[in-house]
């Protein structure tokens, strides 16, 4: 049986990061639902234009397109041993649809990992974010800085603000969030699959309190 885990937690709480050392832990793949879609803005398709006009103004985008871009990775042999969804699903209809998808295929979200933090901190840790164009790599101008400013310690790449990274645009997220996202907490809650994570600690702190929730040894 394969290993679906969400990271669920509002706009900066720091799912892609632990998502990032999550996959090198486990060895599953990392599926992110926002690092798709700029892929698709930055290789300029359709989907991509579709999706900017969404993300620029801090609005979610539509269900059926978010929905047909996932299960289309997740179809993907790479994710045969399961995947760690970071920002999908984000609505109550695209959680029903991916449970149903992966229970066609035998398979079940394993286990969800709710990151949570005070407000105030995820716009301050959204305005200072600085992301990697290569690979979608975060670090932070204050919290985790690179070696080298404006450089990606992994890859070498160039370090850029993401358009939707500005303190309006967070506020507007969190707003999203509260009202698209926040039922589904309660929706794996029920299902016993919610493990909440505090989200307001140093990475490692974070990371050290994930893997033991999930009972993975380092
Ligand atoms: P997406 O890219 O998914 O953004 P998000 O959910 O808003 O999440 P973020 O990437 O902003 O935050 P994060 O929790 O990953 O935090 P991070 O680890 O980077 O979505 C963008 C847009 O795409 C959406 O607004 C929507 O339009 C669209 N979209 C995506 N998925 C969709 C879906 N399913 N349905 C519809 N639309 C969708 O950390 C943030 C910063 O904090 C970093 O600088 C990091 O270094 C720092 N940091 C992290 N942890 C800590 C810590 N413990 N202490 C100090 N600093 C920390």
């Amino acid at each position: 049986m394969a290993t679906y885990i969400v990271l669920l937690g509002s706009p900066g709480a720091g799912k892609g990061t632990q998502a990032d050392i999550l996959i090198e832990k486990t060895g599953l793949v990392h599926v992110s639902s926002g690092d798709l879609f700029r892929e698709h803005i930055k290789n300029k398709t359709e989907l991509g234009q579709l999706a900017d006009s969404y993300m620029s103004k801090g609005e979610l985008v539509p269900d059926d397109v978010t929905i047909a871009m996932v299960r289309k990775r997740i179809s993907n042999p790479d994710c045969e041993h399961g995947a760690v969804l970071d920002g999908f699903p984000r609505t109550l209809v695209q959680a029903e649809t991916i449970k149903i998808t992966l229970n066609e295929m035998g398979e079940d979200i394993s286990v969800v990992p709710y990151i949570t933090a005070p407000d105030e901190i995820l716009i301050a840790r959204l305005s200072g974010r600085c992301t990697c164009r290569a690979s979608g790599h975060v670090f932070h101008k204050l919290y985790s800085p690179p070696a080298k400013e404006g450089i990606c310690d992994i890859d070498g790449s160039e370090l850029y603000q993401r358009d939707d990274d500005t303190v309006e645009t967070a506020k507007k997220r969190l707003h999203v969030y509260a009202e698209k996202t926040l039922p589904l907490i309660n929706y794996y809650r029920k299902q016993d699959k919610l493990v909440e994570i505090q989200g307001d600690q140093p990475i490692e702190k974070v990371t050290e309190d994930l893997l033991a929730a999930l009972n993975i040894k380092v």
